[in-house]
């Protein structure tokens, strides 16, 4: 089989690395890729929000099976030129991709579906906004209906950084995603993520991660596309992801599916637990960045017949071969982060690092410049390990980090303290 895998992330790199040890993968080629992918993979130039570009590139290049990682193009409709092309292809279509691509949307779909998520209001201008804040007090929390690349949401803990957050989304701070603002109940208790399949009719479940989304250790200072995760999530026990499943994923897949607009692809349901209970947070319809990184390593090279099977809509036959242990990874990212950093600076000691199925360093933004690995993005390299237990995955993986070299560059120190 021809494979394209869209995306130049860590998240794509370990889908390049599961998928290339499945025997069917004749051809695997990734665009943009980055240097690590380069390493296993043929890397094209290709505008990858251009859905006939790809579906152009597919059909001369002879692709089988395109595998699209990250949001924007699935929201841009480059699954739905695929379709249209004849090319099997991962990934829901922009209609589906609207459970990532706008909260109003999904909050509504929730509604229709009974599915327990936060109470909220929905509002086109700052005055009706601020009101609702005032009349439902602080903590409260204010999102950016469109993609807003993870930043459109603030928690505000009192009232004056709520109507100040609405000032900014309205002022146009997060683009034409603040146009319209989502206001939600502020939910306690302890996030994880918990990752399905769907087939347009039928889930199937293959793994659950906690991310670490703060810059600080203890999770303090800003948000950022995550720090680190690990695979399983304790708190995600199997009572609590079946509760997930009927109450909350089950129906809403029922709901797109009325509404003509049946989800394909990974959903990535993000809850918030408390008392045994989990209610949606989000859903994002990709794969997490980094939770991918301990999934693939989890699940190897059936990630392939997996994906496949829910391109086919064959998941009701499919199974997963579940592994025991845990994995977990440290994301190194350049200093600055997540504000500015500056690129092009030498990674040392990555050919020394040990690579099997226990060890592997992710790529994101790196590339290679005159047969040197260089940073060129935020979060730049993901340090995975697997273990036994946890501990296990957590000493190996820490120790692969001490043998890297990159003074331009950060990691946390303390990924996994929740679950340890
Ligand atoms: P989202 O982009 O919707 O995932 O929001 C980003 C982060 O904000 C989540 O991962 C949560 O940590 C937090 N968050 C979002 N919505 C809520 C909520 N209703 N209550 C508490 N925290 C929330
Ligand atoms: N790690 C969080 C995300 O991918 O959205």
């Amino acid at each position: 089989m021809n494979i394209l895998i869209l995306g130049s992330g860590g998240r794509e790199h370990a889908l390049t690395w599961a998928i290339a040890q499945n025997p069917k993968c004749d051809r695997l080629v990734v665009a943009p890729g980055n240097a690590g992918m380069a390493k296993i993979a043929e890397c094209a130039t290709l505008d990858i929000e251009d859905g006939a570009a790809v579906a152009d590139f597919a059909q001369a290049e002879s692709i089988d099976f395109v595998i699209v990682g990250p949001e924007a193009p699935l929201a841009a409709g480059v699954a739905d030129r695929l379709r249209e092309a004849g090319v099997l292809v991962f990934g829901p279509s922009a209609a589906a991709a609207k459970l990532e691509a706008s909260k109003s949307f999904t909050k509504e779909i929730c509604d229709a579906a009974h599915a327990p998520t936060a109470g909220y209001g929905h509002f086109t201008d700052a005055a009706s906004a601020k009101a609702y804040i005032r009349a439902q007090g602080a903590p409260i929390v204010v999102k950016a209906d469109g993609l807003a690349a993870g930043k459109g949401v603030i928690v505000a803990m009192d009232e004056a950084t709520a109507l100040n957050a609405v000032d900014d989304m309205f002022g146009g701070a997060f683009g034409g995603a603040g146009a319209e603002v989502v206001i939600e109940e502020f939910m306690d208790g302890e996030e994880a993520s918990f990752f399905v399949l769907v087939d347009g009719e039928d889930v199937l479940p293959i793994g659950t991660a906690q991310d670490h989304k703060r810059v600080g250790e203890g999770d303090t200072g800003l948000n950022t596309g995550g720090m680190g995760a690990y695979s399983p999530a304790p708190v995600l026990t199997d009572a609590i992801a079946m509760q997930a499943l009927d109450e909350i994923v089950k129906p809403t897949m029922r709901e797109m599916a009325k509404r003509g607009a049946p989800y394909q692809g990974v959903l990535y349901v993000g809850l918030m637990i408390k008392d045994g209970h989990a209610r949606l947070v989000e859903y994002n319809v990709r794969f997490g960045d980094p939770e991918c990184q301990v999934l693939m390593m989890r699940l190897g090279a059936q990630a392939l017949d997996l994906l496949q099977a829910a391109a086919q809509g064959r998941l009701a036959q499919t199974k997963v071969n579940w592994a025991d242990d845990h994995a977990l990874t440290v994301v190194l990212a350049a200093n600055g982060y997540p504000g500015a950093y500056e690129k092009g600076s030498v990674i040392q000691g990555l050919d020394g690092v040990a690579s099997d199925s226990k060890h592997m360093v992710f790529h994101a933004g790196t590339a290679t410049k005159d047969g040197q690995i260089v940073a060129t993005g935020g979060r730049v390299l993901n340090v995975t390990a697997r273990g036994g237990t946890l501990q296990e995955a957590r000493d190996r993986a820490y120790a692969l980090v001490d043998q890297i070299t990159w003074s331009e560059g950060f990691c946390r120190r303390d990924i996994g303290w929740r679950a340890l």
